[in-house]
């Protein structure tokens, strides 16, 4: 790979008061103030700041307060062993990619024999830091100048300095030919919050496409709601889960991925399912002894009718995501239930269910209902030693409700 000089767009931080900032925090000074702030209570934290201004100075102290608030929210992306060790800024921690997620696609990239990666939007180098775990040298880019210093004092508290070269410019003007892979994860917020028009992404997800078109290999990080026919015939795309929740889509190009194949893919264990869609529309039929709840990627990913035909099942209804069967089945894929109720919905026939049940804990699932879960525990007042679940749903069509608990 060739080695690129970072550059700065401005000489110094001095006429840049948030780098200033920056650059004071990094100071012997502002690291024992954020040593200091380890694990100070956020509760505390006006007395914390009265003493601490007693010997430091004001705006060191905020600056450091400031700091030790967006590690604590890092912490739930990036675990607190690093997240106490990195740098954040707002809109870093927001974009950031998790640890988790991160390091299965920097695994992705490595297993294809990728040395060398041109990150492009790298922030506060949530992706960049995985990829050089996993061994790849990194070109990181970002426009923003601080974003970029954040991004270079984390390879460097992180031991990646060697492996990791941040580049402060605009992605559109890097020559990504010297390297194996391009990553692209444009900003999708903006000044008022979410972005949801894909061209109106920074850079637009129409650029990134083509960047990535270009390449040998390329992954694009994408909203997980894209609709799958935004998704070009080149690319394979994959619904990546982490404890349950969908995180991220990721479209990847080039060879040693499946153009055109659709994936879910489910973290911490790394179970991952793939078919090329669309895939027949599965059966429809009455509720059996138990109900399957799909993993969300597996939903994104639309491929809910390969898992329904695994387990020689059915949908409860065309238009949901809940699978039924008269057998047992155990997968990843799904969380399954033993079913004992199928009721027509209705709230007062749900509260003389479950009080004559002694159901002291309910669980609310809904799919295709507009009740909202919480109003709903409440008007059961629920009171006894027993739990159960309930799915809000339709079956055939119909308003029902399905109770039951979860298998094993
Ligand atoms: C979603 S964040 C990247 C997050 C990163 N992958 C991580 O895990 O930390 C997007 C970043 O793109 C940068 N950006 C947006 N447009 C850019 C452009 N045209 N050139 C360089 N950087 C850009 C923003 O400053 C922002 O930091």
């Amino acid at each position: 790979m060739d080695r690129v000089n970072a550059t700065t767009p401005s000489a110094s931080s001095a006429d840049d008061p948030a780098r200033a900032t920056f650059a004071a925090l990094r100071s012997p000074e502002g690291e024992q103030l954020l040593a200091e702030l380890r694990d100070h209570d956020p509760a505390d934290e006006l007395a914390t700041a009265t003493r601490l201004r007693r010997t430091h100075p004001a705006e060191l102290v905020s600056a450091a307060l400031g700091q030790a608030r967006l590690r604590q929210r890092a912490a739930v992306k990036f675990g607190a062993e690093d997240a106490y060790r990195m740098y954040f800024t707002p809109n870093g921690v927001e974009q950031a990619t998790r640890t988790s997620v991160a390091a299965h696609r920097a695994a992705r990239f490595a297993g294809l024999g990728v040395r060398s990666v041109a990150d492009l939007c790298c922030g506060i180098g949530g992706d960049a830091i995985a990829l050089a775990r996993a061994g790849i040298s990194v070109l990181a880019v970002d426009r923003d100048p601080l974003t970029a210093e954040v991004a270079r004092a984390n390879a460097e508290v992180l031991g990646l300095g060697e492996l990791i070269e941040v580049r402060c410019a605009d992605v559109t003007e890097i020559d990504t030919a010297p390297y194996d892979a391009v990553f692209v994860d444009p900003a999708r917020r903006g000044g008022r919050g979410r972005i949801f028009d894909p061209e109106a992404y920074s850079p637009p997800l129409s650029w990134a496409a083509t960047a990535a078109l270009q390449a040998p290999r390329a992954a694009l990080k994408i909203a997980p709601g894209i609709p799958h026919e935004a998704i070009g015939p080149e690319a394979e795309a994959e619904w990546i889960s982490d404890g349950g929740d969908v995180k991220e889509a990721v479209l990847w190009y080039g060879e040693g991925f499946a153009p055109g194949s659709f994936r879910a893919t489910l973290l911490p264990s790394g179970a991952t399912l793939s078919a090329h869609a669309p895939l027949p529309a599965p059966p429809v039929g009455p509720v059996g002894r138990y109900l399957y709840e799909p993993d969300g990627a597996v939903i994104r990913a639309h491929l809910v009718a390969d898992l329904v035909e695994r387990c020689g099942g059915r949908l409860v209804d065309e238009t949901i995501a809940y699978i039924t069967s008269d057998e047992p089945y155990s997968s990843p894929y799904v969380a399954g239930y033993g079913i004992t109720d199928e009721l027509p919905f209705s709230m007062k026939r749900l509260k003389a269910l479950l009080r004559e049940r002694q159901i002291g804990v309910l669980t609310v699932k809904k799919r295709g209902s507009a009740v909202e879960p919480e109003e709903l525990r409440r008007r059961m007042k629920l009171s006894g030693p027993g739990s159960a679940t309930v799915f809000l749903t339709r079956v055939a069509g119909a308003p029902t409700m399905l109770i039951g608990h979860p298998l094993g």
